[in-house]
């Protein structure tokens, strides 16, 4: 969003309650605009993956229809391609899908953490992994932005549930904050600067983020340099002047003038500086010019062009899990094929809420596959959508079934089961589903298990029972056709697992503390979500993070890292060993052994979606700022990187690591300068202290052996390293003096 040279003009020429009136929506998708004083009006429309334009009435939870939209698939399908460039042509065909609808920003992307997979909203957003769901919603909004249409990142910050949604507060300790669910948002605003960014309905640590100036304010702004405006989440306003004064630009939707009057008091009894009135006024003019001048006149949707994009990124976003005996891809005529299952025919392509879009089309798997194989597949729905079990379907299906060479069975989970507004109790599938499950394994157990569910699902009791199973997700409108792609093979699956697939609810990290009780939800795993949690533990899973099969294989070769002063830089040969072209996706992980702070045993620090063509090798380069190995010091309230070897793991998935490389860094000093506070373990492990206080040690050494059979012990060693200075001079050892002439000779040599 660009600063608009007649921003100033208008800022000037406007009363206090001209200001005010800006400072909240017109209606429910427009903002207030100011006709004589050239401040146009801008609509702006969910979002994120369709433009949900209500040209009357308007709600957010998706109660009401939007006008019809391209589908595309919602972030989890979207995600589980790991391909920035796709996601970005996603961006450009909603920007552009936006501009013939008027639009002015799309209210997206959603890169919230998926903390629990029983959160009813994780099919909107993208990872367990922030650098994950920062590169690839940075992406999304290059795209859109490049259109001229603005986005709204969101939800900011920490909205990792939604139960007690609109009040619960999220108690997340600094460290975890910092590094987990805070660094996707830093990446997208520091890379693209999008034009809005949403608060969230919850609090953090006790205060609602609409009010949060730390948070909208300190971190947002000061630190991260964002230069759009703060929009808040449809009611997510308490109190409209604190939340002014905090840095929240934009209430939405309209509080019909309530609001506006509140503010204009404030400024008029001086409670509210009018300077906050005015830098919140100057940012809506420049979106508003931004958002009018973006428009282009004659924008046309192209349904089609879009339906078909929206099937090759379906396409993309598909996760071979599990095919053995490569029964997949079919061959079209090779032996009588079954579908089972009602989603086969009645799609679940999308999550329920305020993202909800009315498709322009909508191709179901029944047709595509018979399309595609030329035969006319029988077909038995087994179930219904309700989840009450069906003897009669149930039958019908077993029948069907045993007559079929192969089976191909659709299940998942309702559009009841999850959804915007709500969290899961369970990750399990429909009990009726998998129920039917075990009897056509019984049946013929020839079954290829296609699943649609916007959040993981347990599949610990059948999986390998069957010998194929593809993840599905959520597709969006073209999903049905890219399954049928899929399927018989016309694309060759690429995705990856953007959330780990835990072989129980009780192994995920957050069991016990979501969504936590009486408005309070304590972040209590930390840093350990996801795979983080699961490989730090060595723990069992169904799939990991990152993983996904391809019907052809690849190989790493001429692995390579090297560090220059601030990037490292990796590099690996990969050779498509099959008969098919492919897509591969690389990733890198950094894990540092030893480390002086609690830390995963690896973290995502790269990635790249590679084409490999039969046969063919590819030299993939992949690099990543050593600033980024860097851990939160609360102590010190800063970023630091440690020094030390650390490990580099060049990797097709969080637990298939094909190749392990060390660096060495350097490091910054340590944030916790050493003083008489430290401990002498402290003092003997800091590469400066430890040489000066070892050259003092030497004479007392000498002149007190006691203290030198005491150190040289080392259980008593052990004991004598916890203690602090301050214990020392307490117990006569040294002085104050002595210890503080230490601290000085190492900042002077520090220095
Ligand atoms: C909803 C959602 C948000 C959406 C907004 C407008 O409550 O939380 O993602 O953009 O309100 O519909």
């Amino acid at each position: 969003m660009s600063q608009h040279p007649q921003t100033e003009s208008i800022l000037a020429g406007l009363t206090l309650e001209q200001k005010a009136s800006l400072l909240s929506g017109a209606t429910f998708w427009e903002t207030e605009g100011i006709e004589d004083a050239g401040v146009p009006s801008i609509i702006v429309s969910d979002g994120p993956h369709g433009v949900r334009r209500q040209s009357t009435g308007g709600d957010h939870l998706g109660l009401l229809d939007g006008e019809p939209a391209t589908c595309f698939p919602p972030a989890v399908g979207l995600g589980s391609s790991w391909d920035p460039e796709l996601v970005e042509r996603v961006g450009e065909a909603l920007g552009r899908e936006a501009q013939a609808k008027r639009v002015s920003v799309l209210l997206g992307p959603g890169i919230n953490i998926k903390r629990d997979p029983r959160c009813g909203r994780n099919f909107e957003y993208l990872s367990e992994d922030p650098l994950h769901a920062g590169v690839l919603g940075s992406a999304f909004v290059r795209g859109v932005q490049s259109q001229g249409v603005g986005t709204s990142l969101k939800h900011y910050a920490a909205n990792n549930q939604e139960t007690d949604r609109l009040r619960v507060s999220a108690e997340i300790d600094t460290r975890t904050l910092r590094e987990l669910y805070l660094p996707a948002f830093r990446r997208v605003v520091t890379e693209t600067q999008p034009w809005t960014v949403m608060c969230s309905y919850n609090k953090i640590n006790g205060t609602f983020a609409s009010e949060h100036n730390w948070l909208l304010n300190t971190v947002l702004r000061d630190e991260w340099g964002f230069e759009g405006v703060v929009v808040s989440d449809w009611g997510a306003v308490r109190d409209r002047v604190p939340s002014l004064a905090a840095g929240l630009d934009l209430e939405m939707p309209t509080t019909v003038g309530r609001t506006d009057a509140e503010v204009v008091a404030a400024v008029k009894d001086g409670s509210l500086d009018i300077a906050v009135v005015d830098t919140a006024a100057r940012r809506l003019i420049d979106l508003a010019l931004s958002g009018q001048q973006g428009l282009w006149e004659n924008a046309e949707l192209d349904v089609d062009g879009q339906h078909a994009l929206a099937r090759e990124i379906a396409g993309r976003s598909i996760v071979l899990l599990r095919n053995e005996d490569a029964i997949l891809p079919l061959t079209p005529g090779a032996g009588p094929v079954a579908v089972i299952g009602e989603f086969a025919r009645t799609p679940r392509y999308q999550g329920a809420g305020s993202s909800q879009i009315v498709p322009t089309r909508l191709d179901n798997a029944l047709d595509a596959i018979r399309e595609i194989s030329g035969e006319d597949v029988p077909f038995a729905a087994g179930f219904t959508l309700d989840g009450v079990a069906d003897a009669a379907l149930a039958d019908e299906a077993v029948r069907v079934a045993a007559s079929a060479e192969t089976v191909l069975y659709f299940a998942g989970l309702p559009s009841s089961a999850e959804s915007e507004g709500f969290d899961r109790d369970d990750i399990e599938l429909p009990a009726d589903q998998v129920a039917l499950l075990e009897r056509l394994i019984e049946a013929n157990p020839r079954i290829v298990v296609v699943l649609s569910n916007g959040a993981v699902v347990r599949v610990s009791d059948w999986n390998e029972r069957v010998p194929a199973l593809v993840e599905g997700w959520l597709l969006g409108q073209a999903g049905g056709g890219a399954i049928a792609d899929v399927l018989y093979g016309a694309v060759n699956p690429s995705g990856r697992l953007t959330e780990s697939i835990p072989e129980r609810l009780q192994d995920v990290p957050a069991f016990t503390s979501f969504p936590g009780e009486q408005g309070s939800v304590r972040y209590a795993e930390g840093l350990y979500v996801g795979y983080r949690h699961y490989d730090t533990r060595e723990a069992a899973v169904s799939y990991p993070f990152g993983f996904g099969l391809s019907y052809t294989s690849f190989s790493y070769d001429h692995t390579a890292v090297r560090v220059d002063e601030d990037t490292v830089h990796v590099s690996v040969q990969v050779t498509n060993t099959g008969k098919r072209d492919g897509r591969e996706v690389v990733q890198v992980y950094t894990g540092l052994p030893g480390a002086e702070v609690s830390r995963p045993v690896h973290e995502l620090r790269a990635f790249a979606s590679v084409e490999v063509p039969a046969g063919e090798t590819r030299e993939v380069a992949l690099s990543f700022p050593i600033s980024e190995l860097a851990y939160f010091a609360p102590v010190a309230d800063a970023w630091s990187v440690e020094g030390g070897t650390y490990v580099v793991e060049i990797a097709a998935s969080s637990r298939d690591i094909r190749a392990s490389l060390e660096i060495q860094i350097e490091g910054d000093p340590s944030p916790i300068p050493l003083s008489i506070n430290s401990t002498l373990g402290e003092w003997l492990a800091h590469p400066i202290g430890a040489p000066i206080l070892n050259a003092a040690l030497a004479e007392v050494l000498a002149s007190t052996p006691a203290v030198g059979a005491m150190l040289n012990d080392p259980h008593m060693r052990k004991m004598a390293e916890q203690m602090p200075m301050t214990q020392a001079v307490s117990f006569g050892a040294v002085t104050t003096e002595q210890v503080q002439a230490l601290v000085a000779a190492v900042e002077q040599a520090s220095a």
